[in-house]
């Protein structure tokens, strides 16, 4: 696949994708959402990817959001078929991702973009970022997951207030309410989250996935997350990577997982 809207760019372990549309602040339209999915998709798939940032081209913007011009004139049958095929091909899709994502917000991350860091594993954002979700403002409300994450993210009363006055907060706002787990200056934010990941990538990429599937399952309906905890602990136990790590343990060396 041809990308117009994204770059994607892979070091030995680590997988970079940039939202390319920086003439207009990096808005997600449906051709941008595809070529997002089909990038993750590959980083996901190739071996050698332990870790995957996204982030925005550009000094200004994250991402500004969905694609305003591209739904102006839908109807409700067209707005549930966009939030759905969206929260699907993206946003739903990265928060199950068994490989990490992490979102290294480097501006406005409005709408659609603060819905999309907050699918990603966690986030970190350069000290000129502004978030928010002001969808009401245009008279609807978010539907790529806002209305869900972003409470389990800062607790509901305080997501009432950012939704409910379409308001944005600073980098160091998001910080106090564990939106963001760090904050760091523009030139500082890549360098920083290539660190974090290069700690991620010395584990077990299979322990690492089954860690996800495990905290994510606290947040799904119907589905003791304890119980997938044990199940994922278990399942550890039959691996290349649990006979490597407790050995390389015991014989005080590194470990070096196969990932198997
Ligand atoms: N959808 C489509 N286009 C967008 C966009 C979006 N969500 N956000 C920004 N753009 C476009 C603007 O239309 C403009 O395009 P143009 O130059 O062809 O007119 C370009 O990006 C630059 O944006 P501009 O508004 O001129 O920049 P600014 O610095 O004055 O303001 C923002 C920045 C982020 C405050 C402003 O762009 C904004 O409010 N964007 C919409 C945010 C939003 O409501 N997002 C939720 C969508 S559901």
């Amino acid at each position: 696949m041809t990308y117009n809207h994204i770059l994607s760019k892979s070091t030995d372990t680590i997988t970079l994708i940039s939202i390319n549309r920086p003439s207009k602040l990096n808005a997600l339209n449906i051709e941008t959402i595809e070529e997002l999915h089909h990038a993750l998709k590959k980083a996901n798939k190739d071996k050698n990817t332990k870790v995957i940032i996204i982030t925005g081209s550009g000094e200004k913007a994250f991402v500004a959001g969905a694609d305003i011009s591209e739904f102006a004139d839908f109807n409700e049958d067209e707005g549930k078929n966009l939030a759905t095929s969206g929260q699907e091909l993206l946003f739903d899709f990265i928060e199950n991702l068994p490989t990490p994502v992490i979102a290294a917000i480097n501006g406005f991350a409005l709408g659609g973009g603060l819905e999309l860091a907050m699918a990603c594993h966690f986030r970190v954002a350069s000290d000129n970022a502004k978030m928010g979700l002001p969808e009401v403002s245009l008279g609807v409300i978010p539907g790529y997951g806002g209305t869900q994450r972003l409470p389990q993210l800062i607790g509901k009363g305080r997501a009432m207030e950012l939704i409910l006055t379409a308001g944005m907060i600073d980098a160091n706002q998001a910080l106090a309410y564990g939106l963001v787990n760090h904050v760091t200056t523009q030139a500082e934010l890549l360098p920083f989250c290539e660190k974090i990941a290069s700690k991620i990538t010395r584990n077990s990429p299979v322990a690492i996935s089954a860690a996800i599937k495990a905290i994510n399952a606290h947040y799904e309906d119907g589905i003791n997350g304890f119980e997938v905890e044990i199940e994922e602990f278990g399942n550890c136990f039959g691996t290349d990577d649990f006979a490597e790590g407790t050995s390389a343990f015991l014989e005080k060396r590194k470990a070096d997982f196969s990932g198997e």
